[in-house]
């Protein structure tokens, strides 16, 4: 059966648009079931409507507490049956209930090699720092903001004259090729988050995760089989 991605956003969804690309190109053997924003304004909603998924749209004013948000949410998504859920921009602190509730199943993606730069304004923060190097991490999620056990990530220099602006636009467009990749290996079955750590084919990964420009030679390509004919 397909895998199932429920994908979590809150704003622009220009990751949610590289998963629907990936998906539609072959590359990505697995379907969005469903798009959850906290925003109605969100416009990744749009671009999950010309696709044709399912979205959903839950408004905090609506609920009491972070904890009834939190479960509702969970009602909604697992009506989808997602296998993975993937937070692509989802710009909202999740409990310790919904990080347990789906466990091993959620997903991030960061723009900064973790563990460097959590929480906002990252590629600021990567130049005020003179960081040589800035990039996007994807990490399964724990309870801790932008923690969890790393899975891979993709860097790009930061050059002398890096706006914020400048910056971010290099990084994106790394996300794009980090997350669908990842995802991939997710969809095939491939990659689990175990007690004994982050497992690819069965086998722990390097404790920084992949680096997406020297991946080895078994994830370089996708697998035959995961290649829509
Ligand atoms: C992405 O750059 C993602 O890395 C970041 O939000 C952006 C969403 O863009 N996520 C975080 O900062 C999470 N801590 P998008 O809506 O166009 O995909």
């Amino acid at each position: 059966m397909t895998h199932r991605l429920a994908v979590l956003i809150s704003g622009n969804g220009t990751n949610l648009q590289a998963i629907i690309d990936a998906i539609d190109a072959g590359r990505l053997s697995a379907s969005v079931a469903v798009v959850l924003s906290n925003k109605t304004s969100a416009a990744g909603l749009q671009r999950a409507i010309r696709a044709g998924i399912a979205t959903i749209t839950l408004n905090k004013e609506n609920y009491p507490d972070r904890a009834a948000f939190d479960q509702a949410m969970i009602a909604e998504l697992d009506r989808f049956q997602p296998d993975t859920i993937v937070l692509a921009g989802f710009m909202r602190i999740l409990s310790p209930a919904f990080v347990a509730h789906y466990s091993g199943r959620l997903i991030n993606i960061h723009p900064s090699l973790l563990p460097l730069h959590k929480g906002l304004h990252t590629h600021l923060h990567a130049i005020q720092a003179g960081d040589a190097e800035h990039g996007c991490s994807v990490h399964f999620v724990s309870d801790e903001l932008d923690g969890g056990p790393i899975i891979a990530r993709a860097r790009v220099p930061v050059l002398e004259n890096d706006s914020e602006e400048t910056l971010s636009k290099r990084v994106q467009a790394r996300e794009y090729e980090l997350y669908p990749r990842v995802l991939e290996w997710r969809a095939t079955g491939r990659l689990t988050l175990e007690p004994r750590g982050v497992q690819l084919d069965g086998q722990p990964i390097p404790s920084e995760g992949f680096d997406l420009d020297q991946l080895p030679a078994e994830l370089a390509t996708a697998p035959a089989n995961s290649r829509r004919s």
